[in-house]
């Protein structure tokens, strides 16, 4: 019996050289200490034998077993560790490889152009405020001097919340916000960027939502000049310093005189193309000396202050200065018009 043992010990010796697997480490302890194993058969002989034949067989079967159940863990635990080394291999991270460049979103055109407007105007002294898209009949018009029966407060044009509230046709109700919160009346510069409405049918250039900016400078001694170089100075950050400016006599209940500004093309330079229509001119904004009324309106003595007020449509201005054709790619959120606007990564 002792022999058998040896020689089991022997043969679990020899086979676990090819045992390289988790599979064939369950089959090898199956074959060698499992029930219908060759050991087995030893251990159960074992009754039949003497006291002392006992002792003997028992301590090398002890021994034998033991033998095999640790060649059975070490092989084990070699397996664990070259699996785990592949992997590792495997899995290896080359810090030295360039990084794959995420894409991070950018500004939409508008903000983008919104925000140049904001820096040139800042640069100049100008305070930007923010008001309310939902604003009373008496802000957007009354106090604007438009009156009861101007055809702009139609109910056609803008969008009525209420009888007395609706949704902001122009951001010159920023105008009279400004004027009447300030307590105690002084010389001020302002711009106000923002959303407006107006019931439009949308097309390719028409937008029921569109957004403007809007100016407004009052003082002592301000006249039509001070408009004329603040917007030349205007047109040129914004469209080249190459433009000039003209004005066109016009009518807003809220400015006198009032103006329509033309930017000489920046694509033909004055000789006429299709983005001019063939003038040489493209329009820009609205704009003019402030009325009286409204700076009566608005608690502001008109004998001692006079004041200059624009307003430009920011879509307009990003449509010229990159060449949009259509004015609802800025609301589509189609990406393959807004990554044109993309900041490159260098
Ligand atoms: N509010 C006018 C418009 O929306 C523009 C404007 C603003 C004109 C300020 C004159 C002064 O058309």
């Amino acid at each position: 019996m002792i022999e058998k043992l040896n020689s089991i010990k022997e043969e679990a010796l020899n086979e676990i050289q090819d045992v390289n697997d988790e599979t064939s480490i369950n089959n090898f302890k199956s074959k060698f200490l499992g029930k219908k194993s060759a050991f087995s058969d030893v251990m159960s002989g074992m009754k039949d034998l003497s006291a002392e034949e006992k002792k003997n067989v028992g301590m090398v079967s002890n021994e034998v077993r033991s033998f095999i159940q640790d060649l059975i863990d070490k092989k084990a635990d070699s397996i664990k560790k070259e699996g785990l080394n592949k992997k590792l291999e495997k899995d290896k991270i080359d810090v030295t490889l360039p990084s794959k460049k995420r894409r991070a979103g950018t500004k939409h055109p508008l903000t983008q152009v919104r925000e140049e407007i904001e820096d040139l105007f800042i640069s100049m002294g100008y305070d930007v405020v923010s008001g309310p898209e939902v604003d009373s009949d008496e802000n957007c018009f009354e106090k604007l001097n438009l009156p009861k029966s101007h055809p702009a407060r139609d109910a056609q044009d803008s969008f009525y919340i209420t009888d007395d509230m609706l949704l902001r046709p122009h951001t010159s109700s920023m105008q009279v916000r400004y004027m009447t919160s300030m307590e105690e009346k002084h010389a001020f510069k302002m711009i106000c960027p923002g959303k407006t409405y107006r019931r439009d049918d949308d097309d390719a250039t028409h937008s029921h939502q569109f957004s403007q900016v809007e100016g407004l400078v009052v003082g002592e001694n301000i006249s039509l000049s001070d408009l004329k170089g603040t917007l030349e100075c205007f047109a040129k950050r914004m469209f080249g310093t190459g433009r000039e400016i003209r004005f066109r006599a016009s009518f807003f209940p809220f400015t006198e005189p009032s103006y329509e500004v033309d930017v000489s093309c920046f694509n033909c330079d004055k000789k006429g193309c299709n983005i001019c229509k063939h003038t040489g001119w493209i329009e820009i904004l609205g704009c003019g000396m402030v009325h009286p009324n409204v700076l009566e309106n608005c608690g502001f003595d008109h004998t001692k202050y006079q004041g200059f007020a624009f307003g430009a449509g920011i879509e307009r201005i990003a449509s010229l200065k990159y060449g949009v054709t259509n004015m609802r790619d800025y609301f589509t959120n189609d990406y393959r018009f807004l990554k044109n606007f993309d900041r490159k990564e260098i």
